[in-house]
């Protein structure tokens, strides 16, 4: 059994993801994870089993019976939302799954009104959340935090679990997941994920949903990725070195009705220009090729689908919103469930609720 308790911070950040992931998962041997960092945290076993869950607790909430059920199994555990940057949906989502499962939240959407507005350092806040929660929701802007609070907390006199929902242009694992889950149910009696061409379209570079759920896709068995986007915002080198070393097959491209055509998702994404360099620098791009629109959506097949994390600018057309194809809706719903289903084995009532009589 790996502890965060027996490894130094500087030996264990030195690790490669693959083998952190053993230090973050819980004591009980089922190989949920306790802290949830990255996507390299979960393997199709772990992936199924979330999923499983997430219908489960979707059907169990259909029913008042059931409902007030699910607001009881967790109403012993309080959870803070500590979002250090613009969200709305991962917001949101999250706090209604704590509502579904009953526990009680806390929250701090701007740092202005914390006492890091005094000078306090994010560590010192997130110990001081720790004293009063059982759970630490975090989106930072910055990529390392949350996987060091992580570190510091399990080294505390209070453990608790931290789940990244951000880290900075790194990896959002929850998105991936309600991603996954969203295909998942997509394709359920159409064959399944396997095999299928997923095309990620737009700012690759800087967008973490990317990373996340490009390394997902690796878990499942021959699925190809398509990265179509300007060349100043294709995919960075070690989300395709990732690829190469699982030997995926993948292709780096810049024509989307091609790729269109040949996908069974398109998964668009908005020009990340909050980390540009320099004013102005994402609008001196040419992104007009990289728009969804109409005539991408006559190249479509009839299953296939067109996901989006959102927020999205103009990458996907409106006329598009109505087409039974246009997932990016039932993507944010997908994403209460799934997040629900991950704190409840966060905090190991997955066989309860599985083996519930509801
Ligand atoms: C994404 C994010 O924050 O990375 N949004 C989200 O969580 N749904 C994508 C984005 O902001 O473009």
């Amino acid at each position: 059994m790996h502890r965060l308790t027996d490894i130094g911070w500087e030996d264990y950040s030195a690790l490669p993801l693959e083998e952190k992931k053993a230090y973050l998962e819980r004591h009980d041997g089922g190989g949920m994870p306790y802290h949830t960092l990255f996507a390299q945290q979960f393997d199709r076993r772990i992936l199924e089993r979330l999923c499983a869950l997430a219908n489960r607790i979707r059907f169990i909430n259909k029913s008042k019976e059931g409902a007030l059920y699910l607001k009881g199994v967790l109403a012993h555990k309080r959870a803070m939302l500590y979002f250090s940057q613009p969200s709305s949906r991962t917001f949101l989502s999250h706090l209604a799954a704590c509502q579904l499962l009953g526990i009680t939240t806390g929250s701090v959407r701007d740092a202005a009104t914390s006492s890091e507005f005094k000078g306090e350092s994010h560590e010192d806040s997130i110990r001081t959340f720790s004293s009063y929660f059982d759970m630490i929701i975090m989106r930072s802007p910055e990529q390392g935090l949350a996987e060091k609070m992580a570190w510091e907390l399990s080294n505390s006199e209070r453990p608790v679990p931290i789940l990244n929902a951000g880290s900075g242009k790194d990896q959002h694992p929850t998105q991936a997941l309600l991603d996954i889950y969203t295909l998942v149910r997509s394709f359920e009696t159409k064959g399944g994920v396997d095999g299928r061409t997923v095309t990620f379209c737009g700012d690759l570079k800087r967008g973490r949903t990317v990373r996340s759920l490009s390394y997902l896709l690796t878990d499942f068995n021959d699925v190809k990725q398509v990265f179509v986007a300007p060349a100043e915002l294709q995919v960075p080198g070690d989300v395709i070195e990732i690829l190469k070393a699982k030997g995926v097959r993948y292709e780096i491209a810049d024509d989307l009705r091609a790729a269109t055509k040949v996908s069974d998702a398109v998964y668009m994404t908005r020009i990340q220009d909050e980390w540009d360099n320099s004013k102005g620098e994402s609008a001196r791009i040419d992104t007009s090729r990289f728009k969804f629109g109409a005539e991408e959506l006559a190249l479509l097949g009839p299953d296939g689908i067109i996901m989006h994390p959102l927020p999205r600018r103009d990458e996907i057309a409106t006329c598009c919103d109505h087409d039974p194809r246009a997932m990016y809706w039932r993507q944010m719903r997908n994403g209460m469930w799934i997040r629900a289903a991950l704190i409840a084995s966060t905090f190991g009532f997955e066989q309860e609720i599985m083996n519930c009589g509801y």
